[in-house]
């Protein structure tokens, strides 16, 4: 009876944790788009790939060398941010786009495996299928690195990746935070803010279960990295201008003249990348929030 129970407790953990990849006819029309590097270079800013995918001691560049290697240290233990540099055999050069899309969007790896949340698909896997194809299409001129990957560090149970099937069924939803954004600058803010910039990644507390806490959706969070608290950037928490908001992204400066620190600096350098539109969408997103 006990092996019974334990055979029927296998399956539907394994059928609770199974990947769920992009289907078919979703695969058929990403590859009958036009993939442009050009614009694929603004989703890859937009997203902030390279503040976790360049070497820590690694220049900030146009053309940054995506070989992975930073770490970041949580409570599960630290992970170790892949090589995703053209690079064939060490980056992800040799990737279909079917591969790239399911990480992007469904966190899973060629392999079949579950991605870890520490690379924010939770909020990539709102991106359109266009922006997806102009961002592998970029990343593919970017300089190539034939830096080894290094295993994360995690202890048990999270070590297993089978697991994560679990917390995806708890935390990957794909709608909007901002249920309505009647402008296109809202629009595109909202797009900007949830699906590619993943702002509440660092700036929203989470649950039990890890997941963002929607009901506090910007009002704040503990700092993973230690110290202090990532700050409130709701309008009443923030209480700046959408000028204060749009040149702190730009030059990192704030309305007192501090200078953006810790995570948020590698965040100001790829925002100030952008067309300055988007960085007003941005700045209209966050005054529209409750
Ligand atoms: C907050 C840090 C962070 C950001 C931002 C980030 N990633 Fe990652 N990424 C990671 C980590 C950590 C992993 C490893 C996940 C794992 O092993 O489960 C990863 C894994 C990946 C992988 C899988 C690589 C492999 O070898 O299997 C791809 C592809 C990827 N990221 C692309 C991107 C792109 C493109 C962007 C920007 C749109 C991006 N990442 C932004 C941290 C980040
Ligand atoms: C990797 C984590 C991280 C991400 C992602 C992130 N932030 Fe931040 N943010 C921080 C931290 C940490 C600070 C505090 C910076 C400091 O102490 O100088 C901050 C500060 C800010 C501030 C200034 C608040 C103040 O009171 O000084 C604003 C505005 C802000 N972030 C907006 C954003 C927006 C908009 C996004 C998305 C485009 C974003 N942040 C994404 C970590 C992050």
């Amino acid at each position: 009876m006990a092996a019974v129970l334990a055979g029927i407790a296998a399956a539907a953990f394994w059928w609770l944790t199974r990947p769920d990849p992009l289907d078919a006819a979703t695969l058929e029309r990403l590859e009958a788009l036009d993939a442009d590097p050009a614009r694929g270079a603004g989703v890859f800013w937009a997203g902030g790939c390279a503040a976790c995918h360049i070497a820590a001691d690694a220049e900030d560049t146009d053309r940054p060398v995506l070989s992975g290697g930073q770490r970041f240290d949580t409570p599960f233990g630290s992970f170790l941010a892949p090589n995703i540099s053209p690079d064939t055999g060490h980056g992800i050069g040799g990737w279909t786009q079917a591969e790239f899309a399911n990480a992007m969007l469904r966190g899973i790896s060629p392999a079949g495996q579950h991605y870890y949340p520490a690379f924010p698909y939770p909020a990539y896997l709102r991106a359109t299928l266009q922006d997806v194809a102009d961002l592998q299409a970029f990343i593919e001129t970017l300089p190539e690195s034939d830096t080894a990957n290094r295993p994360h560090d995690l202890g048990f149970p999270f070590s297993v990746r089978r697991g994560l099937g679990l917390w995806k069924r708890l935390n990957m939803d794909d709608g909007w935070v901002m249920a309505d954004a009647p402008t296109p600058e809202l629009e595109r803010g909202r797009y900007l803010v949830e699906a590619l910039a993943h702002c509440a990644e660092c700036h929203t507390p989470r649950d039990r279960s890890g997941g963002l806490d929607r009901a506090q959706w910007m009002r704040g969070a503990p700092n993973p990295a230690g110290r202090g608290r990532i700050p409130d950037i709701t309008p009443g928490g923030l209480g700046w201008s959408a000028e204060d908001i749009a040149l702190y992204l730009d030059s990192g400066f704030t309305p007192t003249f501090d200078v953006a620190g810790g995570s948020m600096a590698a965040v100001v350098r790829a925002m100030a990348r952008l067309e300055p539109a988007d960085r007003a969408a941005i700045a209209a997103y966050l005054l529209a929030l409750d």
